[in-house]
């Protein structure tokens, strides 16, 4: 996993990311995983609370799940949940206090979607996640900040879609078996663009 941020444009949105990821064919996990982010113009002076994400995860016949911590850890930080069900990629802002099923997150942290592709190996979604970078869950909180220049995140993912997968509060997970780990995501000057305004007003579609 590279610490230094790669910076990537999207092809289908024109947004500019900083990227983390691991290669297709690594040992680390199959199909390889990649997250981008990008932030409001000032994020790298001013802490922001919101981001764009971009996560291209690994599935086998269009079946698996991928997510990232915000706080790198799976415990005590914000959980993104991400995956495909038939023409439709799923979210689900998770928290977990232990290394169990996590609870649906109860903070007001908000996905919306800007674009998502499906195919029988990968999925990605491109999604603007507002109040996601700091949480707090019945009292226990905490937050990542961009104004520190690096952000410590995690990564997991897994083969076997979620159980009821249009219904994101009810998902049933397996514990993941795609790989998992923890990483220094460095940010660049790339990652703050002057362009994030109109880029989040791009995010219209609620999926629930
Ligand atoms: C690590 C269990 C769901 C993110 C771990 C570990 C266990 C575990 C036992 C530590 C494994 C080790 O160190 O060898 C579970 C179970 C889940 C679940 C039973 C659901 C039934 C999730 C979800 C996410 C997640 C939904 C994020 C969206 C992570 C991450 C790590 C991890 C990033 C590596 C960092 C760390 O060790 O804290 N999980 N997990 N997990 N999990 Fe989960």
């Amino acid at each position: 996993q590279n610490n230094a941020p790669v910076t990537f444009t999207d092809p289908s949105t024109g947004i500019v990311f900083n990227s983390w990821g691991i290669a297709n064919g690594s040992p680390q996990t199959q199909g390889g995983y990649t997250f981008g982010m990008a932030l409001p113009s000032n994020a790298l002076s001013t802490d922001a609370t919101e981001f764009i994400g971009y996560l291209q995860c690994a599935a086998k016949d269009e079946k698996g799940w991928c997510g990232v911590s915000l706080g790198g850890p799976m415990t005590n930080s914000l959980l993104i949940t991400a995956w495909p069900n038939a023409d439709t990629v799923y979210t689900s802002l998770r928290y977990a206090t232990g290394y169990a099923m996590p609870d649906v997150y109860s903070g007001d942290a908000k996905i919306t979607q800007i674009s998502s592709t499906i195919n029988s190996t990968h999925f990605t979604l491109v999604f603007r996640c507002q109040n996601c970078l700091k949480w707090n869950q019945a009292g226990s909180s905490g937050g990542a900040s961009t104004s520190a220049g690096t952000l410590v995140l995690g990564w997991v993912q897994a083969f076997p879609s979620p159980g009821n997968p249009t219904c994101p509060e009810e998902i049933t997970l397996e514990q993941h078996d795609n790989g998992m780990g923890i990483w220094g995501a460095v940010l660049d000057s790339n990652a703050a663009n002057p362009s994030y305004t109109a880029w989040a007003a791009k995010a219209t579609k609620t999926v629930t």
